[in-house]
C-alpha cells in the first residue's frame, strides 16, 4: 500500500533540497565569475611613468605578481646590441628557440625602442631574481663581463636585452 503522505513529504524535500543545490551552484559560478574579471584586470596592461629613469637606470615594478624591470639603456648599451657584439656569447642570440617574444621585439635590442628594455625580473633557469650588473664593479668581479644581469643563485648571466649567455 502506497502511504501519499511519506511520498508527499520525500517530494517536497526533494524539492527544497534540490533548490537549495541549485541556488548555490548558482552563487558560487557568479561568484567565480566576478573573480575572473578581477583576474583578467590585474593581468591586464599596466602603464609605468618611466620619465623620470635617467640613462643606465632600472626600474622594478610589477605585473601579475610579478617582478618587472624597466632600463634604459645609455648611447654605448644599445650600440653594442645592434652591432652584435655579443652574439657568439649568447646561446639563443635571435631567440629562436621556444621564443616568447612578441613580434615587435625581434630585433638585436629585444624591444619597442631601443633605450628601453622591459623584461620579467624572474631567472629563466629555476625562478630566482637576477642582480643587474651593469658594469665590473668591488662587489662583482667577472672577467669579461660586458654588462648585464647576474643570477646569483646559480650563475646564470643574461645581456642587456635579456638574452641568456652560454
Ligand atoms: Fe638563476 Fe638558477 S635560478 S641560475
Amino acid at each position: 500500500m502506497i502511504d501519499k503522505d511519506k511520498r508527499k513529504f520525500l517530494i517536497s524535500s526533494t524539492v527544497v533540497i534540490g533548490s537549495i543545490g541549485i541556488a548555490a551552484g548558482t552563487y558560487s559560478l557568479v561568484r567565480y565569475m566576478g573573480l575572473s574579471e578581477k583576474a583578467k584586470t590585474l593581468g591586464g596592461p599596466v602603464n609605468i611613468d618611466y620619465s623620470k629613469l635617467k640613462p643606465g637606470e632600472l626600474l622594478t615594478t610589477s605585473w601579475r605578481g610579478m617582478p618587472v624591470w624597466i632600463l634604459r639603456r645609455t648611447a654605448e648599451m644599445i650600440k653594442k646590441l645592434e652591432q652584435g657584439e655579443l652574439k657568439s656569447r649568447l646561446r639563443d642570440p635571435a631567440s629562436l628557440v621556444e621564443s616568447q617574444q612578441p613580434k615587435y621585439t625581434q630585433n638585436n635590442v629585444r624591444s619597442l625602442k631601443p633605450e628601453i628594455l622591459v623584461a620579467v625580473a624572474v631567472c629563466t633557469h629555476l625562478g630566482c631574481i637576477p642582480k643587474f650588473r651593469p658594469l665590473i664593479s668591488e662587489s662583482f668581479k667577472v672577467s669579461d663581463w660586458p654588462g648585464g644581469f647576474y643570477c646569483p643563485c646559480h650563475g646564470s648571466s643574461f645581456d642587456l636585452a635579456g638574452r641568456v649567455f652560454k
